[in-house]
């Protein structure tokens, strides 16, 4: 694209002199490149021909130099953000399905592309490689997260067609198959805040690790020993490489399998983590299992966002009951993001004891 202006034609070595009185009378077109030819360079400026004459007379500039206007070619702009990387590409009136948000996992993004601007898929993959320059592979959410194992349908957009990385929350590297594993990187500030709660020498065990986000958290700091447990053995691989790639102060015991049937073979714990929200309370058996007088329970839930607090502590008081164990101390109630409209994944974690007869 061209645009005629004003400009100054100087010889180029001149060139840094000029520059600087511009720059200083912030005058310089900057959305307009400079013509280069032969030994001159010709600079746009946004002023007027009496105003620059005057501005080169007073820093007594003494050679030639000539002003006139001239046709100079606009610099290409770069996209900021992902609206203005495709806003071209997408008719206006659906301009506002596009997202603002997506997950970066290591140098992957995953994006949730909206029904009305599906057609552009491939251009939005195009967009985000170009926009982040670090990013390998793009793909976008084909589905919920569900099943047991709590992960989902993703399709490849663009880049590389790959699904493991290697993600740094805090610090730490996790490996992750964005294929094969639940992997959120919203609950970064989750891991460590629980991971900050630990003490030296405690036993903890993790029901539902997944990838062990939190145990990686917790062993990387403190002398701890932690159990991490999941049924999904993709996301245990995941682990056993993390295992290796971080230097970590305490130790991780992975163990494949329903926690459920593992847990005769696991020790009492000072903390017991469920991160299984909406199922976490069908395994309350299994916690009371391993737990001992006093152990701290981080029990996680999908809950309304109406009344989160007693909903879950009603979930977790009752089905306390039903294994005679009751909630000693509420030690802390955490809203952790936004799940759905109107629902909020939350953490409440209390200690628990016997319930005497
Ligand atoms: C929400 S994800 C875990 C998230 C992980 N704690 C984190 O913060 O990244 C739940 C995990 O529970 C595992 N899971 C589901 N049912 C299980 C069971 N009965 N025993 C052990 N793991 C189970 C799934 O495979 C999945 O990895």
């Amino acid at each position: 694209m061209k645009s005629t202006s004003l400009g100054i034609l100087i010889p180029y070595s001149k060139a840094e002199i000029i520059l600087s009185i511009l720059r200083k009378h912030r005058i310089i077109n900057v959305d307009l490149e400079f013509i280069r030819k032969d030994k001159t360079i010709v600079i746009s400026v946004n002023t007027t021909d009496d105003n620059l004459r005057g501005l080169l007379e007073s820093a007594a500039i003494d050679f030639d130099y000539s002003i006139d206007t001239f046709t100079f070619t606009k610099k290409e702009k770069q996209p900021k953000n992902l609206f203005e990387a495709v806003q071209d590409t997408i008719p206006e009136h659906l301009h506002e399905h596009i997202p603002k948000a997506y997950d970066i996992i290591g140098n992957i993004i995953i994006i949730d592309i909206p029904e009305e601007i599906q057609a552009f898929k491939l251009d939005f993959g195009k967009a985000l490689l170009s926009l982040f320059p670090s990013i390998r592979s793009v793909y976008r959410k084909a589905s919920a997260v569900s099943g047991e194992l709590r992960i989902r349908e993703i399709e490849y957009l663009a880049g590389e067609k790959k699904c493991e990385t290697i993600h740094i929350e805090h610090g730490i590297k996790i490996a992750v198959n964005v294929c094969e594993a639940y992997f959120s990187p919203r609950l970064g500030h989750e891991h460590k805040r629980v991971a900050d709660q630990s003490k030296e020498g405690e036993v903890i065990i993790d029901l539902f690790s997944g990838v062990g986000s939190f145990p990686l958290h917790i062993t990387k700091h403190k002398s701890t020993t932690v159990h991490a447990i999941d049924i999904n053995k993709e996301a245990l691989k995941c682990l056993g490489k993390s295992i290796e790639i971080n230097n970590l102060i305490g130790v991780i015991i992975p163990t494949q399998g329903d926690c459920r049937r593992v847990a005769d073979t696991l020790p009492k714990a000072d903390r017991i983590i469920m991160n299984l929200p909406g199922k976490a309370q069908e395994y309350i058996d299994v916690a009371c299992k391993i737990a001992k007088p006093s152990s701290i329970i981080y029990f996680y839930q999908f809950v309304s966002s109406s009344n989160p607090f007693e909903d879950m502590k009603e979930i977790l008081k009752k089905k306390l009951k039903e294994q005679n164990w009751i909630i000693k101390e509420i030690i802390s109630f955490e809203k952790i993001r936004e799940s759905a409209p109107r629902e909020i994944h939350a953490c409440l974690e209390v200690s628990i004891i016997p319930q005497h007869k």
